[in-house]
């Protein structure tokens, strides 16, 4: 699959069947997916294997999506707002590499924004010094969504002088 099937294609996988992804891999996706670039070569990312115990403490609604594997990507957190920030655009890339490549084995992911609370983070374990960007959920999705409709670009474009 090359990349432009891969970015068309992708979807947020809501449910997932019970197979499991191989780990080498998912393990050469994360290794292909630490190529994203990163300002002032930080490799601001960090990645939890969320075991069944600590899972089953996120209480996530819709447990993830039954996915047998679920991450928690991490961003160090910057010291100042500009490095904060970078290090999320950063581990944004990372996770949307990690997503391309899950697509192109006929696998996905689903996001999770959940991270971001105080009760996650303690589950997690993660100190001051990073943030969850995002816990995934991975893995061969159950049913692949319509693509969702989107606004065309040239409405999202102004040129300057
Ligand atoms: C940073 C980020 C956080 C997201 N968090 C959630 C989330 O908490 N729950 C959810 O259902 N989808 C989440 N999504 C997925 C979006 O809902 C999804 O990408 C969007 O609906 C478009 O669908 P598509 O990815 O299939 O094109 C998140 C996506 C991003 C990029």
């Amino acid at each position: 699959m090359d990349v432009l099937e891969a970015i068309r294609t992708r979807r947020h996988i809501k449910f997932f069947k019970p197979e499991p992804i191989d780990e080498a891999l998912w393990m050469s996706w994360l290794e292909e997916a630490k190529l994203a670039p990163n300002h002032k070569m930080t490799e601001p990312w960090q990645v939890l294997v969320v075991g069944p115990e600590t899972r089953a403490q996120l209480k996530h609604g819709q447990n993830f999506g039954d996915a047998p594997l679920v991450l928690a990507i991490l961003a160090k957190r910057g010291q100042t707002q500009v490095e904060r920030d970078e290090n999320l655009m950063a581990v944004s890339c990372f996770i949307q590499n990690f997503s391309l490549l899950a697509q192109s084995h006929g696998a996905g992911i689903r996001w999770t924004s959940i991270g971001w609370t105080d009760a996650a983070r303690e589950t997690l374990g993660v100190g001051e010094d990073y943030e969850v960007a995002n816990i995934i959920g991975v893995g061969y999705p159950r049913e692949v969504p319509e693509a969702k409709p989107r606004e065309a670009i040239a409405n999202r474009i102004k040129r300057l002088p």
